[in-house]
C-alpha cells in the first residue's frame, strides 16, 4: 500500500508526477505529497484526503523544477493529516523521502535520534529514515545516497524508498525490500520511478523491477546504476513493458469498476488465448508445464492468497479436487505464514494474487520455499514480487485492474484454476477424454455466456434499488458456488458498507437462520446441479419466515422462480464453469448498490489495492 513516484531529467516534473499519483491512487488515498527540486530549492506540498486535494491546492503555488518525488497514502503510523503525509524533509530542509512499507524497529530507531537532538514532526515510522540518513550522512560525511545504504542496514521492515537531495540536485536514490519498485529508463537520459509502471508506460516500455535490497543511484547524464545493499554493483536487468496506456483508462465508463466488470468476456478469453483448443482437444498452461508431474504426484496443493483471491482459491480446490484428484487445502497466507506449518518437498505451495505484492501471500510463499516446497504463483501483475520469487507460474492476463474491489481478476483467476484441473485430470487420466472434451468446449463459450449475464445489467439495477437501503445481507452457495456466496458478500461489504456474510446454504440453519426477518435480503445462487433440491429446500426455509429471496438460477427455472422473490438468469453451463457466470450478478448488484448510496466505489474507504504490509 501506499503509491511511490518520482520523476527526474529535463521536463517538468510535477504534471508527470501528478499524474503517476492519480494512477497509483488504487494503492492508498487517505493523504498525498510531492517534493520538487528547483535550481536550489527543495519545495514540499502536502495534503490530508485524496491525490485532488492536493492538485487543488498545487493551482496556486510554483510547481516548477525537474526532478521531484510524489506519493500517495495508506496510513498505517499516525492518522492521515497534512503533517503525516510524505514526502518527510531532514531538519535541515536538504533531504526529502517517500516511503512505502513499515519500519518495524522505528521506535528504537527515533529514541536514539531524539538523543541525537532530531525532532520529529509527524507520528510516522517513516521520518525517522530521513533523520536517519541526515544523521550519518554528516556522520560519516557522505553524500546521502551513500547514507540511505549505510541507513537501511540498520533498519527492520519493508521499503521502498526514494530520496532526493537539493545538494544533489541532479541525482535520485531508490531502494526496496518486500516493497516493489520500478525504474523507467527514458529515451532522453531521463528517468521515472513508482511502485507499479502505470506512471511510467506513456513515457517510456524500458523498465527495470529492483530487487529485494537493491539500491538504485541515478545521476543525471549517466546510466542507471543497481547496487546491493553491501554496495556491490550489479547489472540492471532492463525488461520491455507490455503494458498498454488504453488499458489504464476509463474508457468511456463511470467507474473503473464498472469497466472492469464489462471487461470479463474479453479477460476471460484472454486467459485462456493460446492456453486451450477444444477442437483438437488440448490445454496447456505453458509457465507451468515442466510442474504437472510435480503436483499429481504432490502430497498436498496448498494455496495460499488474501481477499478476492482466497475465494478464487477456495473454488479451485472443488475444482481440482474434484476433476484431478489431487489433496488441495486453501489457506489464508497472513493465518499460515505464522502456524509453523507441517511442509515437505512433496508439497506444492500455489499463492494466487492480482497484485503479486501481498506482503502475507508473499511471506507466505517464502516460508514454503524455505522448507524445500516447490512454489509456484497465480499473479495479475506482470513482472511483480510473486511472479519473480516462484519456481514457475501462470499470469491471469486480466489486464490492469484499477478499481480496488476485485472484480475481473477474481474471474480470470478461476479461468486459470479451471484450465489446471483440466489439464491435471486429464494427464492423471482422472477425467474422461469425453468429459475433458466437452468442459473446454464448454469452456470457450464462456465468453460469449458472460456477454449474456451482462445484458442482465438493468434488472440488476432495479433489485439493487429495491435493497440499497439494507443493513445486513447473507449470501448463500452450495458447492463451488459457495465461494461465489463469500465473494458476493466481500463485494457488497467493500464498496457499499453494509454489513453482508456468505454462507454454504446448509449451513444457514447453524446460526445466521436466526437474523432472518422481512428486511432481510437473501442472495442466493441456485444453478441446477448437484444440489439444486438441497438449495431449493433451503430457499424455503427462508421464505417460511419471510426473508426475501434474489436468486441467481439458471435459465428457464420456473420452480425457484415461483418461490423468489426476483430471479436473475445465467446460462445454462457445465457445473465446474457455474461460478464464471454467477459471480457476475452480485457483482454489478454490489456496484449499483453502492452508486445508489453514494460511496467511492472504485476507492472504498480504508481500502487499498495492493496490501504491501501485514
Ligand atoms: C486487498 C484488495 C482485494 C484483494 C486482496 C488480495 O484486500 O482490496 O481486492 O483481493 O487485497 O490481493 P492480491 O493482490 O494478493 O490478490
Amino acid at each position: 500500500m501506499c503509491g511511490i513516484v518520482a520523476y527526474i531529467g529535463k521536463k517538468e516534473a510535477y504534471p508527470i508526477i501528478l499524474k503517476g499519483l492519480k494512477r497509483l491512487e488504487y494503492r492508498g488515498y487517505d493523504s498525498a505529497g510531492i517534493a520538487l527540486i528547483n535550481k536550489d530549492e527543495l519545495n514540499v506540498f502536502k495534503k490530508a484526503g485524496k491525490v485532488s486535494n492536493l492538485e487543488e491546492f498545487m493551482l496556486d503555488q510554483d510547481h516548477a523544477g525537474n526532478s521531484g518525488i510524489g506519493h500517495t497514502r495508506w496510513a498505517t503510523h499516525g492518522l492521515p493529516t497534512d503533517t503525516n503525509a510524505h514526502p518527510h524533509v531532514s531538519m535541515d530542509g536538504s533531504i526529502a523521502l517517500i516511503h512505502n512499507g513499515i519500519i518495524e524497529n522505528y521506535d528504537a530507531l527515533k529514541q536514539e535520534l531524539v538523543r541525537q537532538g532530531y525532532l520529529f514532526k509527524s507520528e510516522t515510522d517513516t521520518e525517522v529514515l530521513v533523520h536517519l540518513v541526515d544523521f550519518i550522512s554528516k556522520k560519516e560525511n557522505v553524500w546521502f545516497g551513500e547514507a540511505l545504504r549505510l541507513s537501511l542496514l540498520n533498519v527492520v521492515g519493508a521499503y521502498a524508498i526514494v530520496a532526493i537531495s537539493k545538494n544533489f540536485p541532479n541525482q535520485m536514490v531508490a531502494a526496496r525490500k518486500s516493497s516493489p519498485l520500478v525504474v523507467g529508463i527514458g529515451a532522453t537520459g531521463d528517468f521515472y520511478l513508482a511502485s507499479d509502471a502505470t506512471p511510467i508506460v506513456e513515457y517510456t516500455k524500458q523498465v527495470v523491477y529492483l530487487e529485494d535490497e537493491e539500491i538504485a543511484v541515478i545521476k543525471l547524464g549517466e546510466e542507471l546504476k543497481i547496487y546491493n545493499i553491501s554496495d556491490q554493483e550489479k547489472t540492471p536487468y532492463i525488461q520491455q513493458l507490455e503494458l498498454e496506456l488504453e488499458a489504464l483508462e476509463k474508457g468511456g465508463y463511470e467507474h473503473f469498476m464498472l469497466k472492469e466488470i464489462n471487461e470479463q468476456p474479453r479477460s476471460i478469453q484472454d486467459c485462456f488465448r493460446g492456453r486451450l483448443n477444444a477442437k483438437e482437444g488440448w490445454v496447456s498452461l505453458g509457465g507451468i508445464k515442466d510442474y504437472e508431474q510435480k503436483m499429481i504426484q504432490a502430497n498436498r496443493l496448498i494455496l495460499v492468497a488474501c481477499g478476492t483471491s482466497w475465494h478464487a482459491a477456495l473454488v479451485g480446490e472443488y475444482l481440482i479436487e474434484d476433476l484431478a484428484r489431487i489433496n488441495v487445502e486453501v489457506e489464508y497466507a497472513s493465518e499460515f505464514r505464522y502456524r509453523n506449518p507441517i511442509l515437505t518437498e512433496n508439497d506444492v505451495v500455489i499463492a494466487i494474487s492480482q497484485s503479486g505484492e501481498t506482503a502475507d501471500t508473499m511471506a507466505a510463499l517464502e516460508l514454503a520455499k524455505s522448507k524445500g516446497a516447490t512454489i509456484l504463483g497465480i499473479c495479475n501483475v506482470v513482472g511483480s514480487s510473486i511472479s519473480r520469487i516462484t519456481h514457475a507460474g501462470s499470469y491471469t492476463h486480466a489486464g490492469p485492474e484499477i478499481g480496488v474491489a476485485s472484480t475481473k481478476a477474481f474471474t480470470a483467476q478461476v479461468t486459470v484454476l479451471i484450465l489446471m484441473a483440466l489439464s491435471l485430470g486429464h494427464k492423471k487420466g482422472t477425467v474422461s477424454e469425453s468429459e475433458f472434451r466437452i468442459l473446454l468446449a464448454e469452456l470457450e463459450e464462456i465468453p460469449n455466456k458472460v456477454k449474456k449475464v451482462l445484458e442482465s445489467n438493468a434488472l440488476i439495477e432495479q433489485i439493487a434499488r429495491e435493497y440499497k437501503d439494507a443493513s445486513n445481507a447473507l449470501y448463500l452457495g452450495r458447492g463451488s458456488s459457495f465461494p461465489v456466496a463469500l465473494e458476493g458478500a466481500l463485494k457488497l461489504k467493500e464498496i457499499s458498507y453494509i454489513h453482508a456474510e456468505g454462507y454454504p446454504a446448509a449451513e444457514m440453519k447453524h446460526g445466521p437462520i436466526a437474523l432472518i426477518d422481512e428486511n432481510m435480503p437473501i442472495f442466493v445462487v441456485a444453478t441446477k446441479g448437484k444440489s439444486y433440491e438441497k438449495v431449493v429446500s433451503n430457499i424455503q426455509e427462508v421464505k417460511a419466515r419471510k426473508g426475501k429471496i434474489i436468486a441467481v438460477v439458471t435459465e428457464g427455472d420456473e420452480q425457484v422462480r415461483a418461490m423468489a422473490d426476483h430471479v436473475i438468469e445465467i446460462p445454462e453451463t457445465n457445473e465446474f464453469l457455474v461460478p464464471l457466470l454467477a459471480t457476475i450478478p452480485f457483482q454489478l448488484l454490489s456496484y449499483h448498490i453502492a452508486v445508489m448510496r453514494g460511496c467511492n466505489v472504485d476507492q472504498p474507504r480504508n481500502l487499498a489495492k495492493s496490501v504491501t504490509v501485514e
